[in-house]
């Protein structure tokens, strides 16, 4: 069952996704050689909570942390520590989820440590790319695997492959609600799309095309292949004018700030 939205529920969505988006562009701007990915950790916490937000991620199905951050050949979940220095060249998923009166919002963007390698780049433009296909996907009587399509078939035009393993999800009362949309398969399959519904389409592209392994820690995601990862995600909402972002394009916005 796919919730559909009140106008009144969407705009606390709408609010909340404003938060999130301009917590984790403070977040970005805390990233530089020398710092730990537990000291990011923290200050995304206290932002937060200074806000009247809650993390979305702490605590759920055990994970430790407010932010999972996500380094290199690290795809997913990477779990901040005290021991975590970033350095120059470094590739960083930075993926942040709250909770306020009842909602949730989860974004993610992906930076590089000062100036990213041209692989990196190349990384980065394709994951933006097939975030925004998904987006331009999201209208009423589309159906879900129309941005999986759109998500696996950028990724390739790029020379890039999906995750297969982590899908984007629906969002609202719940961090993850129904539908479930996957980075890769055929379009026109799956639940058809509705005014109301609120989708996290999240990309996660890779180097090689071998299964994901999950660290002993039992959580960080690594690439099979050691090869770099990214990952972006927004909020959107689907509208009788098309696609609402609640999350106003972060990704795109830091990239073309900082780069
Ligand atoms: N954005 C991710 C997701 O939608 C983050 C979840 S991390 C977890 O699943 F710790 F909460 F699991
Ligand atoms: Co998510």
């Amino acid at each position: 069952m796919i919730a559909i939205k009140t106008e009144r529920e969407l705009e606390l969505v709408a609010e909340n996704a404003r938060l999130l988006r301009e917590t984790l562009r403070e977040l970005v701007r805390r990233v530089e050689p020398g710092v730990t990915t537990a000291e990011l950790d923290q200050w995304a916490e206290r932002s937060l909570r200074a806000a009247g937000a809650v993390p979305a991620f702490k605590g759920y199905q055990g994970y430790p942390a407010t932010v999972c951050v996500s380094v290199n050949d690290e795809v997913v979940h990477g779990i901040p520590s005290p021991r975590r220095v970033l350095r120059e060249g470094d590739v960083v998923s930075l993926d942040l989820g709250l909770r306020r009166a009842e909602y949730y919002a989860d974004a993610a963007v992906t930076v590089a440590v000062g100036q990213p390698a041209a692989e990196a780049l190349r990384l980065v433009v394709a994951v933006l790319d097939a975030l925004r296909a998904a987006i331009e996907a999201i209208k009423m009587g589309a159906h879900v695997s129309d941005l999986s399509y759109a998500i696996e078939s950028t990724a390739r035009k790029h020379g890039f492959y999906p995750v297969r393993e982590f899908v984007g999800h629906g969002i609202g009362r719940s961090l993850h609600e129904d539908p479930q949309i996957p980075n890769f398969g055929p379009p026109g399959f799956g639940p058809v799309l509705r005014e109301g519904m609120v989708l996290c389409p999240e990309p996660m592209l890779k180097g090689d095309d071998l299964p994901t392994r999950v660290l002993p820690d039992g959580w960080t995601v690594v690439t099979g292949g050691g090869t770099l990862a990214a990952h972006f995600e927004e909020m959107v909402a689907v509208t009788a004018d098309g696609p609402w972002v609640l999350t106003e394009w972060i990704g795109e916005e830091i990239w073309g700030k900082r780069n």
